[in-house]
């Protein structure tokens, strides 16, 4: 498998960058992860447009017209030209004497490599996920590399034998540590509303449009952990998650949920597997 870098493709073992790339330095960088079903791209339009917001959002110049082309090389170079797949994108600001504010002439670093994406039996997957705090950014809806309360947060998790976290602010529940949070209530799914305090998933959009198409109410508003004791059904989404059922949750003293019912989430996961295919 070859990965390209700055213009050139590699393989991963002659591909380096500067210790000055402000992506080392700062986490001064943007990724995206969009996946290709059967080689073919999944709301590729949608991550596009994510990344460029992201790009535009920390005033990184950089067109993105070559990606596609670039995230289609990636999949033949590595043999996964007709196969479920996924190509991580990298965009840092580059190489530059180490300041706080932008330098003026950085040239942007871009990374981009295709990975493999099981989506056999997923449907049969169920996690068993930690409640934990949200002590992210007042700027999730930024997909920036620098991930730290994330893989701290995840972390915590997989040593204590968890699969994932869903993390609380104020009370409320934001998102797992890499993918969306939705909750079922009375027959209504629930998911927290686009705007600072979560990343705006293409995998929740596709999700909130199958709730829509297969006539199931939804509202996009925060649920309280307090409205926990009426909560039915817990999944959570992502391009790496697809649409995963939450089996229970999870406070660091005890278990606090235990999925009532399934049908909403299978329904959406059997419609969800029918559009990638
Ligand atoms: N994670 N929320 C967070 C914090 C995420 O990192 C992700 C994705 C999502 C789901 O977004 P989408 O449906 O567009 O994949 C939500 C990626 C896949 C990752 O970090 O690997």
């Amino acid at each position: 498998a070859e990965l390209y870098l700055n213009g050139e493709w590699l393989s991963p073992d002659k591909a380096f960058v500067s210790v000055f790339d402000r992506a080392f330095m700062f986490g001064d960088g943007i990724y995206e992860v969009t996946p290709f079903y059967c080689g073919k791209p999944f709301r590729l339009q949608d991550h596009c447009d994510r990344l460029k917001y992201c790009l535009q959002q920390i005033k990184i110049p950089f067109d993105c017209a070559i990606l596609e082309h670039l995230m289609m090389q990636a999949l033949s170079r590595s043999g996964l030209a007709n196969s479920d797949a996924a190509v991580y994108i990298q965009i840092s600001r580059g190489k530059a004497p180490r300041t706080h504010y932008y330098p003026e002439h950085a040239e942007p670093t871009v990374l981009l490599y295709a990975f493999p994406v099981v989506l056999e039996n997923f449907h049969e997957k169920r996690w068993k996920v930690l409640v934990s705090e949200d002590f992210r950014w007042q700027r999730c809806d930024i997909k920036s590399t620098a991930l730290l309360a994330n893989t701290m947060s995840n972390e915590e998790a997989i040593a204590g034998g968890f699969d994932e976290n869903l993390l609380v602010h104020d009370g409320h529940f934001t998102e797992g540590s890499h993918s969306t949070a939705f909750f079922v209530m009375n027959n209504t799914v629930y998911t927290h509303p686009e705007g600072p305090h979560i990343l705006s998933g293409i995998t929740r959009k596709v999700v909130l449009e199958i709730c829509r198409d297969l006539g199931i109410s939804y509202e996009e508003r925060p649920v309280n952990i307090e409205e926990l004791d009426r909560v039915e059904e817990v999944f959570l989404t992502g391009t790496t998650t697809q649409i995963t059922i939450v089996e229970s949750l999870h406070s660091k003293e005890k278990q606090i949920f235990t999925a009532q019912k399934g049908e909403i989430t299978k329904r959406l996961q059997e419609e969800f597997l029918r559009r990638t295919r």
